[in-house]
């Protein structure tokens, strides 16, 4: 819920406008109140008086209005919110944020403020995928602000790729997953003070600079782990392979591509009490990968590959020593021997826990919403049921807090 929160919607100009109307009803639905910024594009999209009625507040557009900066300046619009949500973003003023412009009340606002930021990108594929927007959105994430989408799928302008604004849903969800970890008490918080790092998604191995080997992992599994385990109060790192899904909010994402890269950032990450390796890492890379394309020539026989073994993440953060996290839990993607596998590979692996899960094509596991799961441990083996990924994350989550976390009661009595 978000009864008594705060949300400042910037709503710049794209097509998508028409969903911020959708969102201001769910906002006010979770008990938030939202009070709108308009920019001048955006009022060609949405009518300021359709947001006044949806948000029952005046609707602030003209940076230069005698009555709204004596009112309400830029300062206080920030001041009075707990959050500012810009949805749509658009290329232009994700293009203005990330240089600071300060040139209409919107931009304005963003530039002064100290609360966090949600951003929703709306827009053409192509525009999404320009350098110039890449660079932008790189900027503005490595500042703190947050993203969430856009989603894959077909757009106004009779295009299909990423670019299409995330549903209200579910960027309710992400504005709730930001403003709720510091609500909750501490009695709901037992790992706080603990650091964990969550490995997520498939790695890529390149052959050469065009091609790679790789899995089809979708990291939403890993991705469930890293966000639950914020939502318990852990400080997360999640180091993520190459994924299609959004960076998870209120938690640290690094961005990998190879193997060699995942361990690195994972060692990066320092000391820390909780390491859970939910990536499908590649088990093999190239020996030599090429500098250059390799060529096809006419009449030349397909050329060999040559392969070596990667670094295995979870045996190396697995291995006794100071350093050592207290609980390290490994995944077991299994299509036969599902649990006699994964209780093999806990003991060579030397980590704590295995989560086994069947990943036969007919379990639907890779890419689907829904897993069935085992836990191992030194104790045995408890078989779950059928769950989302998100519960299954949440549950992992609760025993790892379990296990780790400070006893309720002396939280409780903080
Ligand atoms: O050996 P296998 O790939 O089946 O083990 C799966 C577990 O080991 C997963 O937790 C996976 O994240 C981890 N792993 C790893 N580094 C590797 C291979 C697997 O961390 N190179």
């Amino acid at each position: 819920m978000l009864n008594g929160k705060r949300i400042l919607l910037i709503v710049a100009g794209g097509i998508a406008a028409f969903k911020s109307l959708e969102l201001i009803r769910r906002l006010r639905e979770r008990g938030a109140a939202v009070r709108c910024v308009i920019t001048d594009a955006g009022a060609r999209f949405v009518t300021p008086l359709s947001l006044q009625a949806l948000s029952e507040d005046r609707v602030y557009s003209d940076m230069f209005s005698l009555t709204d900066e004596s009112e309400m300046g830029h300062i206080q619009l920030s001041r009075d919110a707990d959050l500012l949500v810009v949805a749509p973003a658009t290329a232009n003023i994700l293009a203005r944020m990330a240089t600071g412009m300060a040139d209409e009340l919107a931009t304005t606002v963003l530039l002064a403020t100290d609360k966090p930021v949600l951003a929703a990108p709306a827009m053409n594929v192509r525009m999404w995928t320009h350098a110039a927007t890449v660079a932008n959105v790189e900027t503005l994430r490595r500042r703190g602000v947050h993203f969430i989408g856009p989603n894959d799928g077909a757009m106004a302008c009779n295009e299909f790729g990423p670019g299409r604004m995330s549903e209200p849903e579910e960027i309710v969800a992400a504005i709730e997953a930001m403003l709720a970890p510091a609500e909750r008490p501490p009695q709901e918080r037992p790992l706080a003070g603990k650091r964990a790092v969550v490995t997520s998604g498939p790695t890529r191995e390149a052959i050469d600079p065009v091609r790679y080997i790789s899995n089809h992992s979708s990291g939403k599994q890993g991705h469930a782990i890293a966000s639950a385990l914020a939502a318990l109060g852990a400080d997360v790192t999640l180091v993520s392979g190459p994924v299609a899904i959004a960076d998870p909010p209120g938690l640290r994402t690094v961005h990998v591509d190879s193997a060699d890269q995942m361990l690195a950032a994972c060692l990066a990450a320092g000391r820390i009490d909780i390491a859970v390796c939910a990536a499908a890492v590649a088990d093999w890379k190239a020996a030599r990968p090429a500098g250059s394309k390799i060529k096809k020539k006419a009449g030349m026989a397909p050329p060999s590959l040559e392969l070596t073994a990667n670094p295995d993440i979870l045996a190396t953060l697995s291995k006794s020593g100071p350093q050592r996290p207290a609980l390290v839990v490994g995944f077991a993607a299994e299509t036969e021997n599902l649990v006699a596998n994964a209780i093999d590979k806990r003991q060579r692996k030397g980590c704590d826990w295995i989560v086994a899960n069947d990943v036969s094509s007919a379990a639907g596991t890779f890419g689907g919403e829904r897993n069935t799961v085992h836990l191992i441990s030194a104790e045995g083996v408890e078989d779950w049921p059928t769950m989302a990924k998100d519960d299954v994350a949440l549950r992992l989550a609760g025993r790892i807090a379990l296990q780790l976390g400070r006893p309720r009661r002396a939280a409780a009595a903080e």
